[in-house]
């Protein structure tokens, strides 16, 4: 650990502290590339898990970035620990995971989030963030805005349950639920069947090349949202807080007819037209232009402009 802190410390020293000298690679689960990369990039391997205090109901523990994240997941489950478990499969690295704030299926990271460590580049500081720090929401962190490039997330401190206490609100997970006639699952269950839902709805980066979603979900006024349901009474909908309303943005650009659409290598995803897919040989600008062709004909058809949720690397 000491030896890490001085090997980034000596970089810093030795490369200047000027944020644009560097780069910050997770997992690569969620970047996409446009051009060779002209700075250094730092990749976390940081590995280890500790656990920090424990009583009857609760255990912390402190994990380092470059854990692989389904990995911790599996870990947790296996130890006996709950609260991360509709977040399985999600691809990536535990250090990777607070700066957009992983979220699925009712569950999102900020939930289970205690501090985390780190390096900030600029000054080569290392510094310990609390949640409120981290500026929280919905697929978002004070790691996409001001420490963006910044800062080198070390360590992740989570906050599990010892006793399962099940999220089954998700309308996929009801479902399957009830398909199985299971009442009451056991957290390797719903681990289970969140692997299951994921597997079957979308593509396997390892097979197909995608980073996930590559939108962000949309947020909209309930004025908005009131004028778009006069217009389309089935649009999806979840409440956030009182006057904003979650529109999938899968469902916009399906109803754009992108949905596997193929332009070259590049496509929206048949089973989930959030998610471009490479067939092979699409270059990062290819799947970028394709992305804004998306953008362009959903604020055509809705008046809503819709925002990427990838890093975009140049
Ligand atoms: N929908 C469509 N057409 C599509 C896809 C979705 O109409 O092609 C509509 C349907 O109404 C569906 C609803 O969108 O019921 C929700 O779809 P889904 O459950 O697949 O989830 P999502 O909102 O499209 C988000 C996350 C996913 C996460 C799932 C499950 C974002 C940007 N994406 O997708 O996260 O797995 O919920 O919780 O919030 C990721 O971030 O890479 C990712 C895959």
């Amino acid at each position: 650990e000491i030896y890490f802190i001085h090997e980034v410390k000596d970089l810093i020293a030795f490369y200047g502290s000027k944020k644009s000298e560097f780069l910050i690679l997770g997992g690569g689960s969620n970047v996409l590339l446009l051009d060779n990369i002209n700075r250094i990039i730092l990749k976390n391997e940081i590995k280890g898990k500790e656990i920090l205090h424990e009583d009857d109901e609760h255990v912390t523990i402190r994990v380092g970035g470059g854990e692989n994240w389904h990995e911790f997941v599996q870990w947790s489950l296996t130890q006996g620990y709950s609260g991360i478990e509709n977040l399985s499969l999600i691809p990536g690295s535990v250090g990777a995971a607070p700066v957009q704030n992983i979220g699925a299926y009712g569950v999102e990271l900020e939930e289970v989030f205690i501090r985390l460590e780190g390096i900030q580049m600029e000054e080569g500081i290392l510094l310990s963030l609390n949640k409120i720090a981290c500026q929280f929401s919905y697929r978002d962190s004070i790691f996409k805005h001001s420490l963006k490039d910044n800062f080198f997330i070390t360590y992740v401190h989570f906050k599990l349950n010892k006793k399962f206490i099940p999220r089954l609100e998700y309308g996929t997970i009801k479902e399957l639920l009830s398909k199985k006639a299971i009442s009451t699952p056991t957290a390797d269950q719903v681990s289970a069947l969140v692997c299951e839902i994921r597997e079957s709805k979308l593509p396997n980066p390892n097979v197909l090349g995608n980073a996930g979603s590559f939108f962000k979900n949309t947020i909209v006024s309930k004025e908005k949202f009131n004028l778009l349901l006069l217009e389309y009474p089935a649009v999806p909908h979840f409440s956030t807080d009182s006057d904003q309303v979650k529109i999938p943005t899968g469902w916009l650009i399906e109803q754009c007819n992108w949905k596997g659409k193929r332009i070259g290598d590049v496509s929206s995803y048949e089973k989930q037209a959030l998610v471009l897919v490479n067939y092979g040989n699409a270059s990062g600008y290819e799947v970028l232009n394709y992305a804004k062709l998306i953008m362009d004909d959903v604020e055509e058809k809705f008046g809503i402009l819709i925002h990427p949720e990838v890093n975009i690397w140049k």
